[in-house]
């Protein structure tokens, strides 16, 4: 399928490197209202041109200008006569290009900095005198580059901040885009809007306008199916789709037997109050179950249940063979991920795709988020008047509870699960901690201990709470919750989870643990 091409005028190409970083650059420059797009490092000019930037950023990488193999832009870039934002890797390529000697560090610089600012620039508007900043590099410029000065040094960087004296080419030895670094939205915005003159288009009316356009000219009369979750991107999508297209659009809701206490009911219910939503609804509990039985390695379960949901799907969309469409909730990362450059951005591909469809069903596929990031999903589901419980909900994961049950998952330690996680999320709910992390979720162990109850001693099961702070899941910190709040939703777990009799508080950081147990 070719992808929908977005029609605003100014757009900001971000040229990636290979850094980690990469998506987050684009995301503060959309922050500003203004398209930006990442294009691979050797994408050929006269693509380049065909986009008509309005500016480029050069993202950072863990290469050296010097490797053999190092990643290297044609220069031609210069010549686009556009403003050129280096950030990193990317200010060493400037200097390379300019003839600077660039220096091997025998030491990365990793952490935070302070950036005394010289002189006066658009680049620094608001800013006055010092700023801290992140830096994550080894090499560094050791000199200024032909026709260069300098805005801005550290400690450890003489030249943290550069200029072409003529040309608005600028190159920053920190991070700009990450959060650590003070105001570094504000060098972002100033890039974007002050030096390069853009004065943004990219707006969340403008985004749905355009998506509603493109669906209805992409499927006319035809029929769309779309699989939902009760997740925030599959329920917006829906929304979107239905705004476009009305009846023509038929969602369905599969109950995997493995999703939280009564969710199956309360997401019908939640569709169910949207105008002139067509949801239905597919109990496959027994498929699942018996998939799972008697299966405890974690791949092995994830696998089956992969096959199961295809299996599942494939048997229900035979139902809907009049629909020509299938929709699919891609998203931006998912499309940038899909072809990496060298570089660690190449191991930031998920193993998570459960809900990923044969090739061989016999649907075209509609993506109308494929130019969103989540965040923006999320915006776009607001301006839909989605409440804030569907569009705040934590991320939950395709397979669900079983990768919460570690060990052998069955309808019994399934419905013990439910129920601790139960009491545990509306704790969080009631004492505002559900909005302050990022996720969290009751893991049902596959141990016994020994306790007392009563007069009676007791060998039951435990459960152990995870909660995390995050972005965007890739890195995460352990929650902190307050001892009191902790001590209340064990002793309800203990008290009114029959089987139940220990509850455990997971204080392991990703890396090196990762979120799920599995
Ligand atoms: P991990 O456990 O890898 O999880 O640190 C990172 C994030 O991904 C979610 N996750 C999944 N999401 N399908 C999904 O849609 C999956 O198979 C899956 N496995 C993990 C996890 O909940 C966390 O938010």
């Amino acid at each position: 399928m070719e992808p929908h091409q977005v029609k605003v005028l100014d757009k900001v190409v971000v040229l990636d490197f290979g850094s980690q970083f990469t998506q987050l650059i684009a995301r503060r420059v959309r922050e500003c209202n203004i398209y930006s797009e990442i294009l691979p490092f050797d994408t050929p000019i006269e693509e380049i041109k065909k986009l008509n930037p309005k500016a480029l950023i050069l993202s950072g990488g863990p290469s050296s200008v010097y490797d053999d193999e190092a990643p290297i832009a044609s220069e031609d870039i210069i010549e686009l006569g556009i403003p050129i934002l280096g950030i990193c890797y990317g200010m060493q390529l400037i200097g390379h290009y300019f003839g600077a000697k660039i220096k091997a560090a025998s030491k990365r610089e990793y952490g935070r900095a302070e950036l005394t600012i010289v002189g006066e620039d658009a680049l620094f508007d608001g800013f006055n005198g010092k700023s801290t900043v992140w830096m994550s590099h080894a090499d560094k410029i050791e000199e200024l580059p032909q026709g260069f000065k300098k805005l801005g040094y550290s400690d450890n960087s003489e030249f943290a901040a550069i200029r072409h004296i003529e040309k608005s080419i600028y190159g920053l030895q920190f991070h700009p885009e990450v959060a650590h670094t003070e105001n570094g939205s504000l060098i972002i915005e100033n890039f974007v809007r002050k030096v390069s003159e853009i004065s943004g288009d990219w707006t969340t009316q403008v985004f749905i306008e355009e998506a509603i356009d493109d669906i209805r000219n992409r499927v006319g009369d035809e029929k769309v199916l779309c699989a939902v979750s009760g997740g925030v991107d599959s329920t917006v999508m829906a929304v979107l789709l239905n705004r476009a297209l009305g009846k023509n659009v038929t969602c369905v809701f599969i109950d995997t037997g493995l999703l939280r206490l009564n969710e199956a009911e309360q997401t019908m219910k939640m569709f169910s109050g949207i105008d002139g939503m067509n949801v239905q609804l597919f109990d496959r509990k027994e498929n699942f179950y018996s998939a799972l039985a008697g299966i405890s390695d974690p791949e092995v379960k994830r696998k089956a249940i992969g096959k199961t949901f295809i299996d599942v799907f494939s048997e229900i969309a035979d139902k809907f063979d009049e629909h020509k469409y299938l929709a699919q909730g891609t998203l931006y990362p998912d499309v940038i991920e899909s072809r990496p450059v060298k570089g660690p951005s190449e191991t930031i591909k998920s193993h998570h795709n459960v809900g990923g469809l044969p090739k061989e069903m016999n649907f075209e596929l509609i993506e109308p988020f494929r130019e969103l990031f989540k965040d923006e999903v999320r915006i776009v589901g607001r301006e839909f008047g989605l409440s804030e419980e569907v569009i705040g909900r934590h991320p939950f994961p395709g397979p669900g509870l079983a990768i919460r049950c570690p060990g052998e998952v069955t309808e019994k330690n399934l419905k013990l699960l439910q129920l601790a996680d139960d009491i545990f999320i509306s704790e969080l709910h009631k004492s505002g901690y559900y909005d302050k992390v990022w996720q969290a979720f009751a893991v049902l162990l596959p141990v016994k201990s020994v306790g007392v109850m009563g007069d009676k001693r007791t060998y039951s099961k435990v459960i152990s709470l995870r909660t995390v702070t995050s972005v965007d899941g890739m890195t995460a910190d352990w929650g902190h919750l307050p001892h009191e709040l902790l001590g209340k939703i064990s002793d309800r777990i203990i008290n009114e989870v029959e089987g139940v009799n220990r509850v455990l508080y997971d204080i392991s950081s990703k890396p090196p643990a990762t979120i799920e147990w599995e």
